[in-house]
């Protein structure tokens, strides 16, 4: 049925008659070969072109009047930035009424963590360690926003973050590559669903291929260098998964690597990529990095970028017009770039094609529809949701935790408190303050009606200005409880956000130690989009809340967990290390010769801070306790091709029901090169009762052992093995296996 509207309107379009040629072609590839045929040179650059439209302009205005002449003189085939079913629709008739051969548009946006409904940032959905209601976000963002006329979000972003000075840490999933893999999944299968040409479904996007996370000091947009091992066994994985779950788009890096820029990353793009992994969708640059490339210095013209990009397989050019400019003299040089700028017509058709555009081009500009789907109310109780479950539980010293609602005052005291910007944090797309409960008025819906809360800001977020501390010591001294809201404001995460330090910002640090010295319990909300290292508020503040930025539903989800309607479950996904002085700090680092010891002079640390982070990757507590116990191998040792099943039994010993993620990590003892002393390889959720206990089973098989070797082929060698099994990559029961021929 579809194919024959695709052909009707390919017809009708391109006025194409008579039998068809390459019948033994798929449907698709016919269709697609067919149009290709018709294009001229200009048509094939200007489907490989996108242009930012403005949408944050009010009225009818769609694109300035360049880009709209470029749709109708067929010389654009993107948007991004163009949103709402009236502005697509209006985009959409230029291109297919008056451009020569009706090639419908792709309207592209970022939607890190939502459309209108604003979910938690990404790095705090991968701390739920629920990957079915973080896909259940990516399907809402996707069903909002494809009734908005966008067809394609320029996510999930799947960089691995090692560095927490990265502003960009808050848009993945953390540092690990294991559980980035998991995730990824979960986000594409979410925007894209099953089939793309639903109404309901976005084309994903999988980026900053790659190692974009890797920049030199955290500094956005820096240089990178990284063996080519170090390269598959960290930092691709998560984009190799996305690959296989089907993502529709790889957006590449703004960084070099190793001396090359990803945009012109040949070995990357087309050997990687679209060779060993066979990747059919299409490769967008990121936001002019295809003209960037004369600033980093390895092109000498405009002319040469765009020739380096197609070279290395960059299909479409995003913002920048190096393509459409300058292609054709470079083709008239090189008739070999003919085949190449097919290819990248042809990527990019074939993704308009999936997602139904050619068989109905206004499909997804359908105001009535965006009206009904848009901020449903079922979305906004989707983001409590899984806010609640993205909170992490760092400290809860003397059961401070969870509080009684029914508490005679309860002082409220931060800048973040009353915040709406801040809980959007950046990337928040068409997210609105006006739609967000703050910390303040959750607890107020939360408590009893003979509590009282008393607020006060103390100070502001970055400011060294303390002429608020007297109040906020005033209302404090007379609180049960403080509930002290501190961290970083929306704008000091996210894109050309990092920073050198990342301790609390201002005088909040001084804030938290005057609330203290009222001797009252002081509750510390974290607001943050990155790890915070502050070691005084961890060590000293009754109880520590991680909360990062949760989106709209901030204020209730906090307030859920602050008074105990849920029993916080969630663990970090990312170390937090004790001073920006021992970053890089992860889990999965390898041993050295000479582990840490700290009685021995000559062992790997520093000498002017104590060793390890200060909360390891995993970590999470929880309003009740659990214990493992039992843990046991169903045999010592097993074959290639074969599996090992790791029994253990976790037990509620607390008094509430909670729920556990029970983490598996294995360690290769002796490999042809050196091995990380853990790998995360498996995890289970489980809600269990007090006093309840659940044996759970963990499946390892030979091949989840690989890595690449020494000769660089990716394959699980015979040897010795760790296996452990735990609640945080720091606390943990171990056994061995060997692994035979
Ligand atoms: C970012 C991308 C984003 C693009 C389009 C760039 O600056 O690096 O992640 O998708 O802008 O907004």
């Amino acid at each position: 049925m579809r194919i024959m509207f695709a052909t009707l309107i390919f017809g009708l379009i391109i006025g194409c008659s008579g039998p068809d040629p390459t019948q033994n072609l798929s449907a698709k590839e016919a269709f697609i070969d067919s149009l290709i045929n018709k294009m001229t040179i200009e048509e094939k650059l200007g489907q490989m072109s996108q242009s930012t439209g403005h949408w944050e302009m009010t009225g009818p205005v769609v694109a300035d009047s360049s880009n709209l002449e470029l749709t109708r003189t067929g010389r654009l085939g993107s948007f991004l930035n163009v949103i709402g079913a009236e502005r697509t629709r209006i985009a959409q008739e230029i291109a297919v009424n008056e451009s020569r051969l009706g090639i419908p548009l792709i309207f592209g946006y970022d939607m890190i963590h939502g459309y209108a409904t604003t979910f938690p940032i990404p790095l705090a959905e991968a701390a739920s360690w629920d990957l079915a209601l973080i896909k259940k976000s990516a399907e809402i963002t996707a069903l909002e926003a494809s009734a908005s006329g966008i067809h394609w979000n320029f996510a999930p972003m799947v960089d691995i973050a090692r560095d927490p000075r990265w502003g960009r840490i808050m848009e993945g999933a953390g540092e690990d590559p294991w559980w980035g893999s998991q995730v990824a999944v979960a986000r594409v299968k979410g925007y894209q669903g099953e089939d793309l040409s639903s109404l309901e479904t976005v084309a994903a996007t999988a980026k900053h291929f790659a190692a974009y996370g890797a920049a030199e000091g955290g500094r956005d947009y820096n240089s990178t260098e990284i063996s080519e091992r170090n390269l598959r066994e960290v930092y691709l994985p998560p984009f190799e998964a996305a690959s296989d779950a089907g993502v529709a788009a790889f957006m590449n890096g703004f960084n070099d690597i190793n001396g090359i820029p990803a945009t012109a990353h040949d070995f990357l793009v087309k050997q990687i990529l679209k060779t060993e992994w066979g990747f059919n969708g299409l490769v967008v640059s990121d936001w002019a990095s295809v003209q960037e490339m004369t600033d980093h210095g390895i092109a000498a013209t405009d002319a040469e970028a765009a020739a380096l990009a197609l070279e290395a397989g960059c299909d479409m050019e995003m913002v920048s017009k190096t393509y459409i400019n300058h292609l054709t003299e470079k083709l008239a040089l090189n008739p070999s770039y003919l085949s190449m700028i097919d290819e990248a017509t042809r990527r990019i058709l074939g993704v308009k094609y999936d997602l139904g555009l050619f068989d109905d081009p206004y499909k997804y500009s359908d105001s009535v529809r965006e009206a009904r789907v848009v901020r449903h109310n079922d979305h906004f109780k989707h983001a409590r949701e899984i806010a609640k479950r993205s909170i992490v539980l760092l400290e809860n010293r003397n059961n401070t935790l969870p509080l009684n609602p029914n508490l005679r005052k309860i002082a409220v005291i931060g800048p973040l408190a009353t915040d709406t910007e801040t809980p959007l944090a950046t990337w928040s797309a068409q997210g609105r303050q006006a739609d967000v409960t703050t910390i303040l008025e959750g607890i107020k819906l939360a408590v009893g009606t003979d509590t009282k809360v008393l607020q006060a800001d103390g100070c502001e977020i970055n400011s060294q200005d303390k002429s608020g501390f007297k109040k906020a010591r005033g209302l404090a001294k007379q609180a049960d409880a403080i509930v002290a809201v501190v961290g970083e404001h929306a704008l000091m995460s996210g894109e050309a956000l990092s920073r050198a330090d990342i301790d609390l910002p201002g005088v909040q640090l001084d804030l938290l130690k005057m609330l203290k010295e009222t001797g009252k319990p002081v509750v510390v909300v974290l607001m943050n989009g990155r790890p915070i290292a502050e070691p005084w508020m961890y060590e000293n503040c009754d109880a520590v809340l991680e909360t990062w930025h949760l989106g709209v539903q901030s204020g209730p989800a906090i307030a859920d967990v602050l008074f105990g309607h849920y029993n916080p479950a969630g663990k970090l996904p990312v170390t937090i290390p004790r001073s920006v002085g021992q970053i890089p700090i992860y889990y999965n680092h390898k041993n050295t010769g000479r582990a840490f010891e700290a009685q021995d002079r000559y062992t790997t640390k520093y000498i002017d801070e104590q060793h390890g982070p200060q909360y390891p990757f995993g970590y999470g507590l929880s309003y009740t306790e659990f214990t493992y116990s039992n843990l046991m191998l169903d045999k010592p040792s097993f074959h290639q091709g074969d599996s090992i099943i790791v029994n253990v039994t976790l037990t509620n010993t607390g008094d509430v029901p909670g729920e556990e993620v029970a983490q598996l990590y294995v360690r290769d003892l002796a490999g042809s090169v050196t091995r990380p002393i853990l790998e995360l390889k498996g995890f289970q959720k489980l809600m269990l009762d007090p006093g309840e206990s659940s044996t759970i089973a963990f499946t390892i098989k030979a091949e989840d052992l690989r890595f690449w070797d020494r000769n660089m082929k990716f394959k699980s060698e015979p040897g010795m093995f760790k296996v452990f099994v735990g609640t945080s990559s720091a606390d943990l029961s171990e056994s061995e296996f060997t692994l035979l021929d």
